[in-house]
């Protein structure tokens, strides 16, 4: 069993054009969601990880379980007005207009190391995104881990060029 293989490509969704890379088959699955999360586990168990940021929704889903094996905290970056306390917001462009995320001030500590973590990357903005709201609280930003890397969208290049590491358990060479 791989890790691909248990992930669904959904084509034209939720355009014409697009595949959609869909991780519910995998996660429904209790072997593909153990090997998935231990897979993060063995990379980051010995880092010294301090929280692990996911990425509004489905960066929850892997980041829950990751943070609860290693054994430290887990932070929700969000999207606009979801979170209930002091916020700050991190706005940035897409495709066609923008978005914004935002953290709880008092979400990380300063000097933390900080793991990032979402289902997927694409053009890297919402990672780089909530990696700069990571940064503006003051906390190291260890790696940006995810499931999957869409690699012709260029998202390890524009994070590497931010000195962000990007960690993929699969990629993806078409879109
Ligand atoms: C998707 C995906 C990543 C992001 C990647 O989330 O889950 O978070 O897009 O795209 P990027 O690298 O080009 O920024 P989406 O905004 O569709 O929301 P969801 O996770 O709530 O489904
Ligand atoms: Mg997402």
């Amino acid at each position: 069993m791989t890790i691909k293989s248990l992930i669904r490509t959904i084509p034209h969704y939720p355009k014409p054009g697009v595949q959609f890379r869909d991780i519910t088959t995998l996660l429904k699955d209790p072997l593909g969601l153990k090997v998935t999360v231990d897979a993060l586990v063995k990379r980051y168990a010995d880092q010294r990880i301090d929280k692990v940021v996911g990425i509004e929704s489905r960066g929850f889903m892997v980041g829950a379980p990751l943070a609860y094996q290693l054994g430290v905290g887990f932070v929700p970056v969000r999207k606009q007005g979801k979170l209930p306390a002091e916020t700050l917001g991190h706005d940035y462009q897409l495709e066609y207009g923008s978005d914004r995320v935002e953290i709880h001030t008092d979400a990380i500590t300063p000097g933390e190391r900080v793991l990032l973590v979402d289902d997927l990357v694409a053009t890297g903005g919402t990672a780089l995104a909530a990696a700069t709201l990571i940064s503006k609280l003051g906390g190291t930003l260890v790696e940006c881990a995810c499931v999957i890397d869409l690699v012709s969208l260029g998202g390890r290049k524009r994070l590497e060029t931010a000195d962000i590491p990007l960690f993929a358990l699969c990629e993806y060479e078409g879109d």
